[in-house]
């Protein structure tokens, strides 16, 4: 099908908790010396122009990261997502906002690489360009579940896999917990990072179960919710699964979630935080 565009949606108030905890975990896995492997099953562009006819139409990173980065009381977990938002629009207007790649690019090392999925043909080809002098990443237009499935375990036994599907296909839902289960198997001390959309209850509902139910273990959930669950059509909240989080994310979480809330929400907006699976 693919029709889907992340252009129209990038900064969005599901970008801002989805990026601010990859930009943490990314952070995390920065700190040991030894190289990692950053697998994106759904990467995107890379980078997007909030200038374009895209983000212009749908104006959603109005609501989003439009309303952070000029905040004078960033929480000290925000601040390195929201630096990092800042070094890619160094003239102090809001123009550029960075994909997951982009992101994983900033932390990028000498001894870490990418591996990028992407099968818009579109998408492919302005993220292919983005990369083309990035020595460190492999941009495959192939699927992504199929190829986080192949690239696990990394020979250094390190890695973060982000897995953010569009969800135009109901099957999304099971099949992106599927893929981290099956990885699991292969490597169970990676740190995967799954993000969904609040668009049906039951459908979150059902991916909680199939963790719940699995062998997985340390699973931590995030959501924040900027409307009330409803049963009309359109995404009300957004929220992650992470597996193997770094070992303060829930607090560093703790700090975030209630600044975003104060700053994009309204009367209806919540958020929640909690251990799914133990330990
Ligand atoms: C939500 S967007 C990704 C956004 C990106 N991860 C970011 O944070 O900037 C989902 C992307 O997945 C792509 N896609 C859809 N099905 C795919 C599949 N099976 N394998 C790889 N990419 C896929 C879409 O074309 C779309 O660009």
């Amino acid at each position: 099908m693919l029709s889907y565009r992340h252009a129209f949606h990038a900064g969005n108030f599901a970008d801002v908790l989805k990026h601010s905890v990859l930009t943490l975990v990314l952070e995390y896995m920065t700190r040991k010396e030894k190289g990692f492997y950053y697998i994106d099953s759904h990467s995107g562009a890379g980078m997007y122009s909030l200038a374009d006819e895209y983000a212009q139409k749908t104006g959603e990173f109005k609501d989003g990261i439009a309303k952070l980065i000029n905040q004078a009381d960033i929480p000290e977990a925000l601040i390195d997502y929201v630096n990092l938002i800042k070094s890619f629009n160094e003239d102090g207007e809001l123009d550029y906002y960075p994909g997951s790649p982009a992101i994983a690019k900033y932390f990028d090392r000498r001894q870490d690489s990418a591996h990028l999925f992407e099968l818009h043909p579109n998408d492919i080809q302005l993220l292919s360009e983005y990369c083309q002098r990035w020595h460190k990443s492999h941009v495959n237009q192939s699927d992504g579940y199929q190829g986080v499935l192949g690239l696990v375990p990394p020979p250094s036994r390190r890695g973060v896999v982000l897995i953010d599907p569009p969800y135009e296909l109901k099957e999304d839902y099971s099949k992106a917990v599927k893929t981290i289960i099956n990885a699991y198997k292969k490597f169970a001390t990676g740190t995967y990072i799954l993000w969904y959309p609040v668009v049906k209850r039951e459908l979150v509902v059902a991916m909680q179960n199939q963790f719940s139910q699995s062998s997985i273990k340390n699973v931590l959930q995030v959501e924040y919710c900027q409307l009330e669950d409803t049963d009309e059509y359109g995404m009300t909240g957004t929220g992650l699964f992470i597996v193997n989080p770094p070992w303060q994310l829930n607090k560093q979480l703790s700090e975030i979630l209630p600044f975003v809330k104060e700053k994009l929400g309204n009367t209806q907006s919540h958020f929640l935080l909690k251990q799914l699976v133990g330990e």
